[in-house]
Formats: structure tokens, sequence, C-alpha cells
């Protein structure tokens, strides 16, 4: 390989390169069969955003109903989401009917859902999306509504008929670690009898903590779910993304290896575009999400929402850093003064890095970083170029493994790069 200044890179340094190539492709514990979320699921969920809003005589424009999802599934036709990778236009709680029908079905509520569930299905499926659904694996959902428990088989076939491409099986209200566990098991093999490709979004490590004493077994929960959430319900503020990024950070060596295509650590929603997070916040949560390989379930009103929080969730760059194919979930590098470094391995032996600025006093901070101490020290081996993609995209130019990098890093902000061989 001929270097831009004529240096020949040397033999051995190829054979590294090779050698990490290898050893981060190895494939980590095995997933669940369906051939699906090979790359982290992209779309809209509503909950965050609209929680549980029943009211539609007063608030008929905000209300959970098939109108909402309806304008939902227009915008990301029209407005370049499902362009960029937005796919599964995902319902969350409050969705059905207080009762079951006289077969045992769920059904929708049939006033906020007058076509139902299938007939939203199709409309969202004519607009080349997909639909999610939200169930719960214990007696009653979260917000009350009738639970799957002892329904999973019938619940499964009712989404498969339906035309349902997505579920979200949430937890509340399962009284035992056993129910907990069979429940999430039973319904993810019920799913895949139903023959439809259906993603399975599980919440089944976070429902363990009131058990305390058991452990996640993350390797079984890859082979049942297509992603999980391990901790809170996002909010719609920067407490609520510190509090999700640490979590994530201190469980790091429990939590990343199990990463990896067909299966997802899942930190909870994008909540860019709402009220509760500064312009420099919402660049932190995108690219730790894109860094986490997150699902990038925005919660947000495409109807109302600014042209910077539109273009940062759109943003062709970092959308590519998360669902990179190599499917490794990055990790929190170092902690000092106040300035977290994460890095993630990214295919063709390139690197993303963040560094995030948790100070919450003063203006902007300069931090330097030796950059051989990137990437297990072979993120730029020899060399390699760094382009910054967040807060805005510019070349930083050439690098040598022996360069320091200095980088200007605003308060609660990020700065994202890209590390790539020259
Ligand atoms: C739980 C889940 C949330 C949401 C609500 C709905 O809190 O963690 O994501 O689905 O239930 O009631």
């Amino acid at each position: 390989m001929k270097l831009e200044n004529g240096i020949q890179q040397p033999g051995f340094l190829l054979a590294l390169r090779f050698l990490a190539l290898v050893l981060w492709s190895f494939p980590g514990a095995r997933a669940l069969d369906n051939g699906l979320a090979m790359t982290p699921t992209m779309g809209w969920l509503h909950w965050e955003r609209f929680m549980c809003n029943v009211d539609c005589q007063e608030e008929p424009d905000s209300c959970i109903s098939e109108k909402l999802f309806m304008q939902m599934a227009e915008l990301m036709d029209s407005d370049g989401w499902k362009d960029v990778g937005y796919e599964y236009l995902c319902i969350d709680d409050c969705w059905m009917a207080p009762k079951r029908d006289s077969k045992g079905r769920l059904q929708a509520d049939p006033k906020r859902f007058p076509g139902g569930i299938q007939g939203l299905a199709n409309y969202v499926h004519s607009k080349g999306l997909k639909l999610g659904i939200y169930a719960d694996v214990g007696n009653k959902t979260c917000a009350g509504f009738p639970g799957s428990f002892g329904y999973y088989d019938i619940d499964a076939q009712t989404f498969a008929d339906w035309g349902v491409d997505l579920l979200k099986f949430d937890g509340c209200h399962c009284d035992s670690m056993e129910h907990l566990e069979n429940g999430y098991k039973h319904m993810s093999l019920a799913l895949n009898r139903t023959g439809r490709s259906i993603v399975y979004s599980c919440e089944w490590p976070l429902y363990m903590w009131p058990f305390r004493k058991f452990m996640p077994n993350y390797t079984e929960i890859r082979q049942y779910c297509n992603h999980w959430r391990n901790f809170d319900d996002v909010y719609d503020s920067w407490q609520s993304i510190k509090n999700i990024l640490d979590w994530t950070s201190s469980n790091q060596k429990r939590i990343i290896d199990v990463a990896g295509p067909g299966g997802w650590n899942d930190p909870d929603m994008l909540v860019i575009g709402n009220f509760g997070l500064s312009w420099d916040q919402q660049v932190t949560q995108m690219a730790l999400w894109a860094i986490m390989a997150a699902p990038l379930l925005m919660s947000n009103d495409l109807r109302h929402i600014s042209p910077q929080a539109k273009a940062l969730l759109q943003d062709k760059d970092v959308i590519a850093i998360n669902q990179d194919p190599l499917g490794k979930q990055g990790y929190r590098l170092r902690k000092e003064d106040n300035i977290e470094v994460w890095e993630r391995p990214l295919s063709d032996l390139a690197w993303a890095v963040a560094m995030v600025n948790l100070q919450e006093i003063g203006g902007p901070r300069f931090y330097t970083i030796s950059i051989a101490s990137l990437g297990q020290g072979m993120a730029c081996i020899p060399d390699c170029i760094i382009t910054q993609l967040l807060p805005v995209k510019r070349k930083l130019g050439f690098y040598q493994w022996t360069s320091d990098l200095k980088i200007q890093i605003n308060p609660t902000g990020t700065v994202l790069l890209r590390l790539a061989a020259n």
C-alpha cells in the first residue's frame, strides 16, 4: 500500500489490520433466528411524545388514534425519513379497547381506530413502511389495558393476521420471575410460529430489576429478542440522557459483547425534536445512540419539528455509524475531568469516536487526546484521515499514530469523529 507521502506501509501492519478485522468480525452469542434487525431497527414510536392520551374529543391532534399514525406515516414517506432508513412506525400502549372480543382476541379501541389495526397496517404498508404494535407479557399493560398473559399464541396470531411487523412486548403486571422469563420466551416462539417476519422488541432485562437477585442472562435473551430494554424509560430531559449513558457505561462489560446483528441493547427512544434538550444535548443523544448501536426509534411530532432537529435525525453519516454492518456496540473508553471519550469499531477497520463535555459551567472546552490511545491502539496505524461528523461535518485531515488530536467541545455537547484508513 502506497501512502500519500510515499512511504510503504510495512507488511506487519497490514497483517495486524487483517488480524483485527478477523477478531472484530467474530460473531457474538447466537441471535434470535428470525433474520431480522441485522442492523438496529429504525423508526418512530409514539410513547415519549404522545403517551397515553386517549381524549380525542379534547385533543384530536395528539390523542392515540389511527389518524395520528396515518399522519406520521404520510410524513415518514414524504419528508425524507423513510429514505434515510426510518422504516417502522410503532404504536405503543393505549391502542386497545378495554376488553378482548368474544373469541379472546385483542381489539383496537373502535372509536380511535375505526379501521382497525389491519386497516392501519394496510395504509402503512402502502407508504412503503412497516407497522409496530405493543402488548404486555403480564396481566395488564403498564397503562392498564388487557395483558397477554395466558393469550400469547392468540395474540401472536392476531398480530400476524393484521399484518403487524414489530411487537414491543412490555413487562408490567407480571407476578413472578418465572412468568416473566417464560412469557418472553413463549411469545418469541409464538411469533416465529406464525411464519410472519415480526421484529421482537423486549423489556425482559428491565423487568428483572424488581426480582433483584436475578442477573439477566444476556446470551439467552439474545436468542429470543431482537432488542431489549435494560434501563428506565427515556424522558425529554438531559438528566434522563445522562442517566442512560451512565447506566450503559457502568454496565458495558456485561452488555456490549452480546450486541450484534440480530440483537441489540435498547437504551430507549430518541427524544430529539421535542422540548427538553438543548441543541448540544440533542447532538449528544444522536452521537451516542450511534456509538451504542442503539435502535433509532424517534418519539417526536413529525408535523412540528425544527429543520435543525430534522437534519440531525436525518444525518446520513451518523446513521451510517449506527447502522454499520459489523454491528459492534461501542463503549466508554475513558472519563477524566468531566470529558468522556467513547469509541466504536466499524467495518473496513474504521472507528467512530465521540467526545462528550459533561461540564455544565463555562464555555466550550479544549480536549487533547493522543491518537495512539484510540481504537485499542489500532484506529490510526500508521496514519488515517479524520472527519468530524457532529456538531457539523468537516474534514480534520491526515493524522499519524504519533499525533495528538485537539478538539473543542461545547458544554453538554459532543464531537463525533470518524477515523478511517488513509
Ligand atoms: C413502560 C415502558 C415504556 C412505555 C410504557 C407504556 O413504562 O417502558 O416504554 O411502553 O410502559 O405504558
